[in-house]
């Protein structure tokens, strides 16, 4: 398959929240919070609009792969938590960057960057593009209800970026699946002003069925890991990294244990990011790359898992066209996870 990836970015908002500061209006705890979940803070946009931090994580993307708009043949985006429903967050990212490449949204929740990573794929398969950009960008505190502390504590905001090339096998195998299910993790439409429109309406909240989800993510994670190695010829002990969905340490605990991997090969950035949903893992990737934890020719795990329920995982041979470039970091202000 034809994809590497050039260049990753990420953007956070400069504002960190900690669980101290959540049990002040909620009836919670750090103790309850860290335990569960393992966060201990979450960036949240105070100033900051998603359409900004989308456009910085691009850019931060595209220093790293050393390309510029006008090199970009697509820009997929992610969103579940978008300043605007129309246009498309992608429609933001071309704006903001000064492309003019056709651009669009992928909806598939927490785990759209592997579903725009399959799109991607397929436009270099048939040979219309040689440079995508992709942009998981997410403002999940818009989307939460402040007073259920099941879901709130859980969820912040930021963005992550990768620029993509035509390669020559760096994508060993990509995987997507949908488990329909309506109700284990939703938010609802736009409830609009029909004097026509009849049914029933939900608070504009997310809801979330937490231990289906968290079964959900275990599950997801040990088979896809283990059909990612066995497409790719190897065995799970010869992964390098594993970039998993940040939705909660546990979940990744759980699929650590059942999969005996070692755990200091997970890459994460939960505990001060909380859940950014689809941008959690181009962060998390992000992050491992500034850190100058890849090398050329490192097999590197991917599982997204969320909404719907969605699930998609790829295996990819790091190889990319440059190496990332050095800091800043994925903040303005503060440093990163
Ligand atoms: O991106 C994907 C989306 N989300 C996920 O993947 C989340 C998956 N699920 C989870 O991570 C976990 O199920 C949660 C973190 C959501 C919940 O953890 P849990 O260990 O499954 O807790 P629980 O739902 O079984 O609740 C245990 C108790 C309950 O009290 P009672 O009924 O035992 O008295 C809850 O009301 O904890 C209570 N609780 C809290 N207490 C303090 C729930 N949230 C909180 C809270 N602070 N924030």
């Amino acid at each position: 398959m034809g994809l590497r990836i050039m260049g990753t970015g990420g953007a956070l908002p400069a504002r960190s929240v900690t669980n101290d500061e959540l049990s002040a209006f909620l009836d919670t705890s750090d103790e309850w919070i860290r335990q569960r979940t393992g966060i201990r803070s979450r960036r949240v946009c105070t100033t900051e609009t998603l359409d900004e931090l989308a456009v910085l994580a691009a850019e931060r993307a595209m220093e790293a792969a050393g390309v510029v708009a006008s090199d970009l043949d697509l820009i997929l985006c992610t969103t579940t938590s978008g300043d605007h429903l129309i246009p498309s967050e992608a429609c933001a990212v071309q704006v903001g960057i000064g492309a003019s490449c056709p651009a669009f949204d992928i909806s598939a929740a927490c785990a759209g960057f592997v579903y725009a990573l399959d799109v991607a794929d397929g436009w270099f398969a048939r040979g219309r593009a040689d440079c995508v950009l992709v942009v998981s960008a997410e403002k999940c505190t818009r989307i939460v209800d402040w007073q259920d502390r099941a879901t709130c504590v859980l969820f912040g905001d930021g963005a992550g970026a990768a620029v993509l090339g035509r390669g020559d096998g760096g994508l060993r195998s990509i995987r997507l699946a949908t488990m329909g299910d309506l109700d284990a993790l939703s938010l609802p439409g736009v409830i609009g002003s029909s004097p026509f429109d009849q049914t029933e309406r939900d608070p504009q909240v997310l809801s979330m069925q937490g231990h289906t989800v968290f079964k959900f993510g275990v599950t997801s994670i040990v088979r896809e890991v283990r059909a990612l190695a066995a497409d790719g010829g190897m065995k799970v002990g010869d992964i390098d990294h594993f970039v998993f969905h940040q939705a909660n340490d546990r979940i990744l605990d759980a699929a650590i244990r059942t999969l005996g991997i070692d755990s200091g090969r997970v890459v994460r950035t939960l505990a001060h990011t909380g859940n950014i949903s689809s941008a959690c893992i181009p962060v998390a990737l992000d992050a491992l790359a500034r850190e100058g934890g890849l090398r050329d020719g490192d097999h590197v795990a991917i599982v997204g898992f969320g909404a719907g329920l969605c699930v998609g995982s790829c295996l990819i041979d790091w190889e990319p066209a440059r190496r990332p470039v050095a800091s800043p970091p994925p903040t303005q202000e503060q440093d990163g996870p």
